[in-house]
């Protein structure tokens, strides 16, 4: 028996352990029984409507020439509303890259990335035109434990631990250094990247490239749907808002005021969940699909009520709902998660999630679902990486300098 189907034969027995009885939908989407039942009283709530699809003509992208801004104590692309469109780039140093070469390089790239995201070409840009709409592009780097090792620097990011739910590949995983790029515009952010890339070309080789996407309606209090069809989003940190600096930024040490981001790669099975009826899909994660209320709401911004039992004395949130295993009490402590879709063959999440601390914010939440999340059963995370997002910087300076001087 592979891994895999053992991790699901367990969480199948303990899902069972509700001893309640199958429903036929439930079953056919290879959900427990305890899921029919629970599910069963919420089928029963009155529907709650409000669609979050937008009024006609509200669906607004940014206008091209809207820019970000560069400078500032925090890098861009984080608290940034998210754009529609994303690339990440994992770097390895090639051999003998030091922390002076890395001084350099970090020069060079932080000038680049300054003149693109104001909407002027790089140095030696040879299509500028191409960076004249910058359509709120934002370039953030990324430093791995390799580029703390080769910089001899200490007490950056650590490998994650193995979660049993992981198949991942060497081909989406890892890297040295991180180059975030985000655009409302796909031809800006490719020329973007083609610019920065071509100056690493002397210090790293590309190891991986990932692309992403979002919806491109860009509304204050809108949440995107993933490619599942659900909200996504829902319980985040806000930008602004107390708990998102103490959730997001690292607050004292060597490395204050950067954050950690976990990127991780999780593809969707998407035939067997195309195969999951409505009531199953809903069950899986504790939420609505039409408009992602939470199973005991009415509202997608109502509190999920995980102590509210259905008719037969089990709860309507699952034991094993993703909402549920993924919820953590202190909004402090919640990761900030700022995804983006793919979908190149097979299709998923780029699972960006950015946090003060890994091994306090993400590392649990992933063991209690790698544990037991039904969303499991459609969901495979194949790539991971970790880095450390440097602070951001001043018209005089540039990325990284905190570290590298
Ligand atoms: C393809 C994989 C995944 C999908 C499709 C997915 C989908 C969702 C959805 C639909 C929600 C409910 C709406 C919301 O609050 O955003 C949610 C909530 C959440 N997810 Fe995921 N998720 C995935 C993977 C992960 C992973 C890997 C983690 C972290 C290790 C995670 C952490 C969370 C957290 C913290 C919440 C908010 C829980 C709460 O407090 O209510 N998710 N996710």
């Amino acid at each position: 028996m592979s891994d895999a189907e053992h991790q699901r034969r367990i969480s199948r027995r303990r899902l069972l352990a509700g001893g309640a009885a199958a429903a036929g939908g439930l079953v056919a989407a290879g959900l427990p029984a305890d899921a029919a039942t629970g599910t069963s009283q919420v089928v029963a709530e009155p529907f709650a409507g409000g669609a979050t699809v937008p009024p006609a003509g509200q669906a607004g992208r940014s206008d091209g020439a809207a820019v970000e801004p560069f400078h500032g104590v925090r890098q861009a692309g984080i608290a940034t509303p998210p754009q529609a469109h994303a690339v990440f780039v994992g770097l390895d140093l090639r051999e003998g890259v030091g922390r002076e070469a890395l001084g350099r390089l970090m020069r060079l790239l932080t000038d680049d990335a300054r003149r693109l995201t104001q909407g002027r070409g790089a140095l030696a840009d040879t299509e500028p035109e191409l960076a004249a709409l910058p359509a709120r592009l934002t370039v953030t780097f990324g430093f791995g434990p390799g580029l703390f090792r080769a910089a001899r620097v200490k007490g950056g990011p650590e490998q994650l631990p193995g979660f049993s739910v992981d198949r991942l590949e060497d081909r989406w995983s890892g890297g040295d250094l991180l180059l975030q790029i985000c655009c409302d515009d796909p031809v800006t952010l490719a020329h973007a990247q083609r610019m920065i890339v071509k100056d690493t070309a002397s210090f790293t080789e590309v190891r991986w490239v990932q692309r992403g996407f979002r919806q491109a309606v860009q509304r204050p209090g809108l949440t995107q749907r993933n490619l599942m069809g659900q909200l996504d989003g829902t319980v985040n940190p806000v930008p602004g808002t107390p708990e998102f600096e103490r959730a997001v930024w690292i607050a004292d040490g060597p490395l204050a005021g950067g954050t950690m981001l976990v990127l991780r790669r999780i593809r969707m099975l998407m035939d067997t969940w195309d195969a999951a009826d409505r009531v199953a899909k809903e069950f899986t994660v504790g939420r609505r699909l039409d408009n992602g209320a939470p199973l005991t709401g009415r509202a997608e911004h109502d509190p999920a009520d995980f102590a509210r039992l259905n008719t037969l004395g089990f709860p309507v949130i699952s034991e094993y709902a993703h909402i549920r295993r993924a919820h953590t009490q202190d909004p402090g402590l919640r990761m900030f998660r700022r995804v983006y879709n793919y979908d190149e063959g097979d299709t998923g999440l780029l699972f960006a999630a950015y946090q003060a601390d890994v091994a306090r914010q993400f590392t649990p939440v992933q063991r209690r679902l790698a544990k037991a999340d039904l969303l499991n059963e459609w969901t495979t995370p194949i790539g991971s990486a970790v880095f450390y997002i440097p602070p951001g910087c001043q018209e005089s300076g540039w990325m990284g300098q905190n570290l590298l001087t």
